[in-house]
């Protein structure tokens, strides 16, 4: 059993991106800059969009945070989105979510130019991506499918099993995967799918993404399958300073031993998330994607 290493490989990433961004300033050029809008309080978005900013830094970016309290009108909000649509110096920016209820995600993910979605979550850089065209691709999926590439995991007429149907990770992930050139065949799978265990132990390589903790167990894992694990719950915990761990969706321990390939809860998918993010935005300030 490998384990994926992926704290090791965004660190790689965030090395190549850095190089990169010493070249656009060699030439003259500023260097990227991503803003990050934060509404309210979670301890979950707080942690995230800090160690999006700390990244930032590490790799020479610019960035930005705009907070807003909870209470914010979705028209503030939606102001601030086109002041930063307009914003000549921002590459790109993302709005953390989730939401407060009174605020419409669908419509603040909307008023986004899609030229500046370095989350890929506008409906034109989901659509890009299906066609098969260039676009910002979200995070997450765009991270998932760098690992298997940097492990040369094959994927050519694999077995593929995404457990989750989000916009975020796990639709993306599927049309990913179905892509030309990844060949997989994907079965997407969700909370109304019947004979679950069934279908997972037909799977070469199986992407948990539904957000229920150690939902994966041995018994639906084929032996030398390649297990992807995208579940970052946070439980209470009494063992670490901030009171919580994350946990993932697959029963590490058991699903582990059976595996050719898996990805650790944490150091596993969560900070190729990050590089990815980086990454768009590098995309973005050099018009790479809408040229
Ligand atoms: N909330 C959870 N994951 C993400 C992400 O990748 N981007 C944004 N904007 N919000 C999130």
């Amino acid at each position: 059993m490998t384990l994926i290493d992926g704290k090791k490989i965004s660190e790689l990433i965030k090395k190549e991106i850095a190089a990169e961004v010493l070249k656009i300033v060699a030439s003259g050029k500023r260097a990227p800059h991503l803003a990050a809008v934060l509404v309210g309080h979670d301890g979950g978005s707080e942690t995230y969009v800090a160690a999006k900013v700390k990244a930032c830094e590490l790799v020479g970016f610019e960035s930005t945070l705009i907070r807003f309290e909870e209470n914010v009108s979705e028209n503030e909000l939606l102001q601030c989105i086109d002041q930063l649509n307009h914003d000549a110096a921002i590459d790109g920016f993302i709005v953390q979510l989730p939401l407060p209820k009174h605020i419409s995600e669908e419509k603040v993910i909307e008023s986004i130019d899609p030229k500046k979605d370095v989350d890929g979550f506008h409906p034109v850089n989901v659509g890009r991506v299906v066609a098969g065209m260039p676009a910002f691709v979200s995070a997450t999926p765009f991270g998932i499918m760098e690992l298997l590439r940097r492990y040369k995991i094959e994927t050519s007429g694999k077995n593929c099993v995404v457990i989750g149907r989000s916009n975020i990770v796990g639709r993306p992930m599927s049309i990913l995967l179905s892509q030309k050139g990844v060949d997989c065949t994907v079965t997407l799978c969700h909370s109304k799918t019947k004979n679950l265990k069934e279908v997972c132990m037909q799977a070469d390589i199986i992407v948990a993404a539904l957000g229920l903790p150690e939902f994966l167990t041995a018994d639906m894992v084929k032996e030398g399958a390649v297990v992807i694990d995208v579940g970052t719950t946070r439980v209470p915990s009494d063992q670490t300073k901030s009171g919580f761990k994350l946990k993932g969706d697959v029963k590490f321990d058991e699903v582990a031993p059976k595996c050719s390939y898996i990805t650790p809860v944490p150091g596993g998918v969560g900070p190729m998330t990050i590089a990815s993010l980086l990454y768009n935005t590098l995309l973005s300030n050099e018009h790479k994607i809408y040229p």
